[in-house]
């Protein structure tokens, strides 16, 4: 029984919860929000869609036990009209996302969920350290999306620059989900073939700072139109979920611990039944580690003065 908890039916909760019942990929989903009316609405507009579904998911609401035999909890909570006046610093989230993890972590723990948890509330490296250890999770358990949704975003602008599908381009973005991630281009390839070597056989100019500067901004410049994000982010955390109930062993950039710098942050990782399995080593060039390392620093000193 594959079943799923989506805590925070905002945007990018509801996107998750009707890709999940429309994709037929929960046979179970328990929706919990702190305003009540608002998941019992969302409960009844998504069992409206069963009649038209070839698969059938049973929907439950604002029951924490029922979390205890979850596969996978998405915290999808985040309190996006914070950034309103905002444009580039998720920081200015973590006095509100800081409070709700103070609130459903103790609930989280005590329903027995024991499985894995995906964050996708910002600061989400921030947060999802914070989350694991205020519930009392493994860091393997407690993963964010991190720069898995950026580096969507890398391979969406690369791939424009060349006329092909985003699916044809490879390699990351690593670091803070935020404004000190960086395009790690070493690792970018387009068809297989290195980026620099791809764009000179194709007679094709590239400025790369101008392009990871859309990138790291690619939030805002949809934020701006429509006042948050949520196909993008909640698409990427379904992703990770599927590959968590399939076992799929996915080596995709996610937000997990770091031992050498000692903080979340985006980084390649395999992602499996039970979350992290373990964090894949990259060959960076001497720049791109001392940008891994600067985005690191920046999360913990931030992260530092606004952990209480
Ligand atoms: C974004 C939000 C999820 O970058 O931080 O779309």
């Amino acid at each position: 029984m594959r079943k799923f908890g989506v805590i925070g039916v905002g945007h990018v909760g509801v996107t998750v919860a009707y890709t999940l019942v429309t994709k037929g990929i929960a046979d179970e989903l328990v929706l919990i929000d702190k305003n009540e009316k608002l998941a019992v609405a969302e409960q009844l507009d998504l069992q409206d869609c069963q009649a038209r579904l070839d698969t059938t998911t049973k929907i439950k609401v604002q029951d924490y036990s029922e979390l205890k035999d979850a596969d996978v909890l998405f915290v999808t909570a985040g309190n996006i009209h914070a950034l309103d006046n905002n444009s580039g610093n998720r920081w200015v989230e973590f006095e509100y996302t800081r409070e709700i993890v103070k609130d459903i972590a103790p609930k989280i723990a005590k329903s027995g969920f024991n499985g894995v948890l995906v964050d996708t509330m910002n600061p989400c490296d921030a947060i999802a350290q914070y989350l694991q250890k205020e519930a009392g999770f493994t860091s393997e358990q407690c993963l964010a999306t991190g720069t898995f949704l950026d580096t969507a975003r890398m391979q969406r602008v690369v791939a424009e620059q060349f006329g092909t599908n985003s699916k044809n381009v490879g390699g990351y973005v690593l670091g803070e989900h935020g404004e000190s991630q960086f395009v790690a281009w070493s690792t970018v390839t387009v068809n297989n073939h290195p980026l620099k070597e791809y764009a000179k056989a194709k007679g094709k100019e590239l400025d790369l700072n101008d392009l990871e500067d859309e990138i790291r901004h690619g939030g805002w410049a949809i934020h701006s139109g429509k006042g948050y994000t949520s196909f993008g982010i909640g698409t990427c955390a379904v992703k990770l979920a599927q590959s968590v109930i399939s076992d799929a062993q996915l080596e995709c950039p996610v937000s997990t611990y770091n031992k050498k710098y000692d903080t979340y942050l985006g980084q390649p990782a395999v992602v499996g039944k039970g979350g992290v399995q373990y964090v894949n080593e990259l060959h960076l060039t001497d720049e791109e580690e001392a940008k891994f390392k600067n985005s690191a620093n920046t999360i913990k000193e931030k992260f530092a003065t606004m952990y209480e």
